[in-house]
């Protein structure tokens, strides 16, 4: 491995910490009687997730990416991903709540800091869209941090999320954008979405039931843009990644007919968690599953060996999502136990195959050089 990747692995631990935790977390709140490790786990679950993870391993990942771009080791772009990795472990810590949330805030404010950066040298529209998402997660941890339960900012944390893949999506050049008009549309689609996060702080069921439809929309514009369409039917890793982006779109326009329908009990319950976990594993974990391949060699300096392996995670992932939504339709509570655990599962065994992948596709390049 090239020495000058070694020292993000501490960043990237981090966030694997947190990912642990946090899904320990979830199964807890689903009942499991598990050992809790720590009580606070239950209660952190989403945090833990959302900056803990998504956001340490963003905000490297792009840290990483500007470094490169650069030529450099400017250790200051990577201050964003280790304050919010640093947020996650207070969140273990009996400290007042200020502290997690604080060093949650700056390590937002450290990713739309790299994002003004970027977008200074490359202003384009999927860098736009981007850091967009990154002023999202700040402002949902600084409503976090203003005191703001966590169901009134988890939209916000929702909407870094979804901003950043449709970004990313637009970067790796892997959408089709053959008229203005539909770039204008992609771009009218965003803006409303971000109208209805706006609007949720006044009227909050009229605010998520408008950012709801607008992910349907989302959800139907990536469908029929996307080159996944076409790749579907090529072999091997391209098959995979469009194997994964496809039904996370179709679970995006899912979670948003919830939003739209339910919008106002965004708060707890079967329902809540529909409204979530549909875009937070159906469609985030998904694109982070077909991601990983092209993501991964370049946060580790190592490329990864394919293998069909992979379809495991991606249809444990689909099928478990299936049985637990369906279950918390149903009130089934089995169900949503056993699809709740069969999630974190297949989490897990991405983790497992993907490190297998990392090392193979060491040996195999050792074995050539
Ligand atoms: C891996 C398996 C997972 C399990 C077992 C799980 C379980 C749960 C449960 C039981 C809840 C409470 C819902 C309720 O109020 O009834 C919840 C909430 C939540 N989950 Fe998950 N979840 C998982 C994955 C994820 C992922 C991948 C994310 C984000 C990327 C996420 C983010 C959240 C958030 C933000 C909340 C709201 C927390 C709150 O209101 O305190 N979850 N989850």
């Amino acid at each position: 491995m090239p020495q000058r990747y070694r020292w993000q692995f501490p960043l990237m631990a981090l966030a694997a910490l947190a990912l642990l935790a946090g899904m320990w977390g979830g199964v807890l709140r689903l009942g499991w009687q598990f050992p809790p490790i720590s009580v606070r786990l239950p209660a952190q679950h989403g945090p833990l997730m959302i900056s803990g993870f998504l956001g340490t391993l963003i905000s490297l990942e792009r840290a990483v990416a500007l470094n490169q771009y650069e030529n450099g080791r400017r250790l200051s772009y990577y201050l964003g991903p280790l304050l919010s990795g640093l947020g996650a472990v207070a969140l273990f810590f009996t400290l007042p709540t200020a502290v997690p949330r604080l060093l949650a805030t700056l390590g937002a404010a450290g990713l739309v800091w790299l994002f003004v950066i970027i977008n200074r040298r490359q202003p384009t529209t999927d860098h736009l869209i981007m850091g967009l998402g990154a002023l999202l997660w700040l402002t949902g941890n600084g409503l976090w941090l203003s005191g703001a339960p966590i169901f009134r900012v988890v939209a916000w944390w929702a909407g870094f999320l979804i901003l950043t893949i449709a970004g990313e999506r637009l970067e790796l050049g892997r959408v089709l954008l053959p008229r203005q008009r539909v770039r204008q549309l992609f771009v009218g689609i965003v803006v409303l979405f971000v109208a209805g996060l706006l609007l949720s702080l006044v009227t909050f069921g009229a605010g998520l039931r408008l950012a709801g439809l607008t992910l349907v929309a989302l959800g139907a514009w990536l469908l029929r843009y996307d080159i996944a369409r076409r790749t579907i039917r090529r072999p091997g890793l391209t098959r995979f990644i469009a194997a994964c982006l496809l039904p996370g779109y179709v679970w995006l326009m899912v979670g948003g007919l919830f939003w739209l329908w339910q919008g106002g009990q965004y708060m707890a319950g079967p329902y809540y968690s529909i409204m979530l976990h549909t875009i937070f594993l159906g469609f985030v974990f998904s694109m982070i599953f077909g991601h990983a391949p092209i993501i991964i060699p370049a946060l580790v300096g190592a490329p990864l060996a394919y293998s069909p392996l992979f379809y495991l995670h991606l249809v444990l992932l689909h099928i478990s999502l299936a049985l637990r939504v369906a279950s918390e339709w149903l009130l089934w509570l089995p169900g949503r136990r056993w699809g709740g655990l069969l999630n974190m599962a297949a989490v897990l065994l991405f983790m497992g195959v993907t490190a297998v992948a990392v090392i193979r596709g060491q040996q195999k390049r050792a074995s050539k050089g």
